[in-house]
């Protein structure tokens, strides 16, 4: 008697357990505001790719971009725009011209995550247009991986001045979350140029 409500309670508490992984999840990214819906929570934000604890429950998210600007910090965020416009164009360009189908993906990826970043401090900056940018690559795997490399060098040495100039919270809490985000790409570069050297 004993063990069969044993394992009845085992069965009981699995199929809660299961049930509760099962449920299909409406999350937001507190950072670039795009919605994932799915039943596992992803390591970071599909479409900006912050940290997993940027994204909430659709439920609590809130609107958090009306922000009054210091003038130092509209000039970073101008700055950032243009960074990140750059970026965007740059490895849009090297995912359309490699011939390597691993690079030409990575770069597509890259790409669409950059121009959320440039989505973000728009949305903060509110400019009334955008920088005119256009940018050239080659189908060069290790020199794209190395421009790429000094791309984000760049931005992340950039995103620490902005952050220790910037004493909005908001604009604090998004410049660390994306710095972040660009400390893994070039962790990604590094990865890739020791593979293909
Ligand atoms: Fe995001
Ligand atoms: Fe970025």
């Amino acid at each position: 008697m004993v063990p069969f409500f044993y394992f009845s309670a085992i069965i009981l508490w699995h199929l809660i357990i299961n049930k509760k992984l099962m449920d299909i999840k409406i999350l937001r990214c507190r950072i670039c505001g795009e919605v994932f819906i799915g039943r596992q929570t992803p390591s970071n934000c599909p479409f900006c790719g912050v940290e997993q604890k940027y994204l909430v429950d659709g439920k609590v998210w809130k609107d958090e971009n009306d922000v009054k600007l210091t003038d130092i910090s509209s000039q970073n965020l101008i700055k950032a725009l243009e960074i990140e416009l750059s970026n965007t164009a740059f490895y849009k360009c090297v995912s359309e011209t490699s011939s390597d189908s691993e690079i030409s993906s990575m770069f597509k990826g890259l790409s669409k995550v950059e121009k959320e970043h440039a989505d973000v401090f728009r949305k903060i900056l509110k400019p009334k247009s955008d920088p005119e940018i256009d940018e050239n690559c080659s189908d060069d795997s290790l020199a794209s991986l190395n421009a790429s490399k000094e791309r984000e060098t760049r931005a992340t040495k950039f995103y620490t001045q902005a952050l220790s100039d910037a004493t909005e919270p908001r604009l604090k809490e998004v410049f660390a979350a994306i710095m972040k985000t660009e400390e893994d790409h070039l962790a990604l570069d590094n990865e890739m140029i020791r593979k293909i050297q």
